[in-house]
């Protein structure tokens, strides 16, 4: 990619979540990621580049925006050919209660960069950058555990590990707590606390358990650019779909994709806070305007930059 579209990103992430961020805490998770996804989408089309949608908000018949292969941006001649990964709303339950952690998300890679991860469910591991190099998803959690406190130069028993509060996790759930570890269970929304495993200081050493594929993929995104590691394997429920998998051109359904794999080449990565949460604040909203709190890195040169903006209204009337 020859232009540093990470400033643009950033305000296609933030105009999503000063639109969602209206509805916290209303019960309306579907109008949440509505309005989201349409900041989102008007917001793409003012950035000079051609880019198509392949992980997005559904297949183009069951969405009417941000659906996979969908073109955006202004698309002129010579732009940069981009593909593009949303997740306009990550955390929709967590935005209509008012909970912690809902974040707008979104990666950009060369044409072809990013997996296409069907909508289904991935089983992923995520560490930050001192643990590069240790996780093994085919491993046992208490080995993982064990390998990352060595790299980390602790005990198991000082890691914190995030895992969705789920059924499923029951057997993981076990086997960590029996390690030593701590856990921290989550409602929803599993790319802020794979992101914040790579933050010193966030309070987050490792993301656990199975979560959405596509949510995995745009966290690998980030996790590249900030030296990080993670793995992520494929959940297949039912044969339809490991059929829709091979449509996307995945054969192998055993496979363990690296962060490297997920997202290739030069890839954007950015993301706003809705709520608080680990990583990022919250919209807060005061009078002609809200502050924003947004991350956006590239993995060519690993810079990371944590952006606080301020909006007002009047130069900005969408809002
Ligand atoms: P939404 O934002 O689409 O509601 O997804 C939130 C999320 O919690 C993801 O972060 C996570 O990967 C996935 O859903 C988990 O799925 P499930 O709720 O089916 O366990």
């Amino acid at each position: 990619m020859e232009r540093n579209l990470a400033m643009d990103l950033v305000r296609v992430t933030e105009a999503a979540a000063l639109a969602c961020g209206r509805w916290v805490g209303k019960g309306h998770k579907d109008a949440a990621d509505e309005a989201a996804t349409e900041a989102m989408r008007r917001t793409l089309d003012s950035i000079e580049f051609c880019g198509t949608v392949v992980i997005g908000e559904g297949e183009m018949d069951e969405a009417p925006m941000l659906y996979i292969g969908e073109k955006v941006g202004s698309g002129c001649a010579g732009a940069p050919e981009v593909d593009i990964a949303v997740d306009p709303l990550e955390g929709t339950n967590i935005c209509a209660k008012g909970k912690t952690g809902a974040i707008t998300t979104i990666a950009l890679a060369p044409r072809g960069g990013f997996l296409h991860a069907p909508d289904m469910y991935m089983e992923k591991i995520a560490v930050g950058p001192e643990a590069h190099g240790c996780i093994d998803l085919n491993a046992s959690p208490e080995e993982n555990l064990k390998r990352v406190a060595q790299a980390k130069s602790c005990y198991v028993e000082d890691l914190t590990v995030v895992i969705l509060d789920r059924p499923r996790h029951e057997k993981i759930v076990n086997e960590v707590r029996k390690a030593g570890a701590r856990i921290h269970l989550i409602s929803d929304g599993d790319v802020a606390p794979a992101i914040a495993a790579t933050v010193l200081g966030s309070g987050v050493d490792m993301l656990m358990g199975i979560g959405g594929a596509p949510e995995g993929v745009l966290a690998a995104a980030a996790l590249k650019c900030m030296g990080g590691d993670m793995q992520g394997r494929l959940v297949f429920m039912n044969r339809e779909e490991k059929a829709r998998a091979r449509t996307m051109g995945i054969d192998d359904f055993d496979k363990v994709y690296t962060a490297e794999e997920m997202a290739q080449g030069d890839v954007v990565f950015a993301a706003t806070g809705v709520t608080n949460g680990e990583l990022l604040h919250g919209v807060r909203y005061m009078s002609g305007g809200a502050e924003t709190h947004s991350i956006v890195m590239r993995s060519k040169s690993r810079t990371v930059r944590f952006i606080r903006a301020q909006h007002q209204f009047d130069y900005k009337p969408i809002y």
